[in-house]
């Protein structure tokens, strides 16, 4: 046993407590890990035992677990302010963080409109889209494409983007009537060919449904280069070359939802900089106050903002607010993130921790039910699959992911694999060695599971 079940706290959670996407069941039986502290790359329960966070708290965490910098600057900040709403009101963090943002984001991309999540960032672009047309005498364009597999949070606006049934289908008659494109599967690609060397062949259908709808699209939107909640899915940058054209030559918005991607995950700051897309939504949060505090930013090209700048009595401006908006603890947060990612050349000095990525977990494609590793980054993933010649994937009901998540915890790793797909997505302070641990405990909890 890991740790106490019959721990009072854990039995008052049981009593009082919801949690997000679990089947609140489970926890008769696992219950979830009371954890005390977090350090570094690592997470401790109650007994002292320690394990490996790395999916960093859901993506979040880039810069480890009790950073003396990133707790300076929050005690910083609290002695002077904890939160002031955002309207009416401005603060030195706010402004400061705006700024940087814009000056280290493509070049096209001036004003930032900040919210407190992953799912807002989506909302707001998705309504600034929708008022932008309406304010420029094309109201008739009210669809968004997204794709097959997609996902973008799961408030109703953001989940009307959602490509994955399991998400979608129970609030499916109360969502937005946007159009859902088949996108790129790599792994088992229906033209029989591979990420790395393909022309994103499949972008047809995106062509022929933004074709055939274009006087209706809004915009387009998309998890640049990696499909997280897809299970960390991977594609061609071809395909958003050919997504930025199309959309320009259509006229239609382009989102790029770099909630899970941005900071350092692919090994740039942002994937449309270094890609050298220019998209006229930037939806950021996660990792940008390095999984500290809530706080996500919209980032807008300056032909939207100024459809919205004008007398007040035109009604023009734009009606959306949340109540922490910017809340001054996440941004001082945000702001010293953004000067430890780019001290020192911080992004360039994962190079090693790549490498060191790619050869251990292409070790794991020996064991014979894992069809494939694929690896963008900082982002490794193991997809496991009941026979490999035809990719057959495990059923549903056989829950591979959780009991592969149990293997994990007894050896000291904490995953949370989506279905099959075991996925690491660690800290960027990792070290070499530590990844080593950390893919040597993958592949032993993958073998305890599947006997092989
Ligand atoms: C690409 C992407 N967009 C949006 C979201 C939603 O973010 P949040 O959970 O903070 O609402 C997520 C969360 O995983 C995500 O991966």
């Amino acid at each position: 046993m890991l740790q106490k079940q019959n721990d009072p706290d854990l039995v008052r959670d049981l009593n009082y407590v919801w949690h997000p996407c679990t089947q609140m069941k489970d926890y008769e039986t696992v219950p979830p890990l009371l954890i005390e502290r977090a350090e570094g790359i690592y997470l401790y329960d109650k007994e002292g035992r320690r394990y490996m966070d790395v999916i960093s708290s859901w993506w979040v965490n880039l810069l480890g677990h009790n950073h003396p910098r990133l707790n300076a600057a929050i005690k910083a900040q609290l002695e002077k302010m904890a939160h002031v709403l955002f309207a009416g009101v401005t603060h030195g963090p706010a402004v400061r963080l705006a700024e940087s943002l814009v000056r280290l984001s493509p070049p096209g991309l001036t004003k930032v409109f900040f919210s407190d999540n992953g799912s807002t960032s989506v909302e707001v672009a998705v309504k600034l889209s929708l008022q932008y047309w309406a304010q420029t005498g094309q109201g008739r364009r009210r669809k968004f494409v997204y794709l097959k597999d997609a996902y973008h949070g799961e408030t109703l606006g953001a989940l009307s983007l959602c490509g994955i049934d399991l998400f979608r289908e129970k609030f499916q008659d109360v969502l937005m009537d946007n159009l859902e494109v088949e996108g790129p599967d790599c792994y088992r690609c229906p033209y029989g060919l591979k990420r790395e060397s393909c022309n994103a062949e499949c972008f047809e259908a995106m062509e022929k449904a933004v074709e055939r709808n274009s006087a209706d699209i809004a915009g387009a939107i998309v998890e640049p280069l990696v499909q997280g909640a897809a299970g960390m899915k991977m594609y061609s940058p071809v395909y958003l070359r050919k997504l930025e054209d199309l959309c320009r030559s259509y006229g239609i918005h382009l989102i790029l939802d770099e909630v899970a991607v941005a900071f350092g995950r692919t090994g740039s700051l942002f994937v449309c900089g270094e890609l050298g897309l220019n998209p006229t939504f930037l939806c950021l949060s996660k990792g940008i106050t390095s999984g500290y505090l809530p706080l996500a930013a919209t980032l807008v090209e300056e032909k939207i903002y100024r459809a919205f700048y004008d007398e007040y009595s035109t009604r023009k401006m734009f009606l959306h607010s949340h109540s922490y908006t910017a809340n001054p603890l996440a941004c001082a947060c945000a702001n010293e993130t953004l000067s430890l990612l780019l001290e020192n050349d911080f992004l360039a000095g994962l190079g090693p921790k790549v490498r060191a990525l790619g050869e251990q977990g292409r070790k794991l494609e020996e064991l014979p039910r894992c069809g494939e590793f694929r690896q963008t980054g900082m982002i490794g993933a193991a997809e496991l699959v009941e026979d490999k010649g035809t990719k057959k994937p495990f059923a549903f009901e056989r829950r591979v992911g959780h009991q592969i998540y149990q293997e994990g915890l007894r050896r000291g790793v904490f995953m949370r694999p989506l279905g099959n797909v075991i996925y690491f997505i660690p800290p960027l302070t990792i070290s070499a060695d530590e990844i080593e641990t950390m893919i040597g405990a993958a592949r032993d909890s993958i073998r305890a599971v599947l006997q092989k």
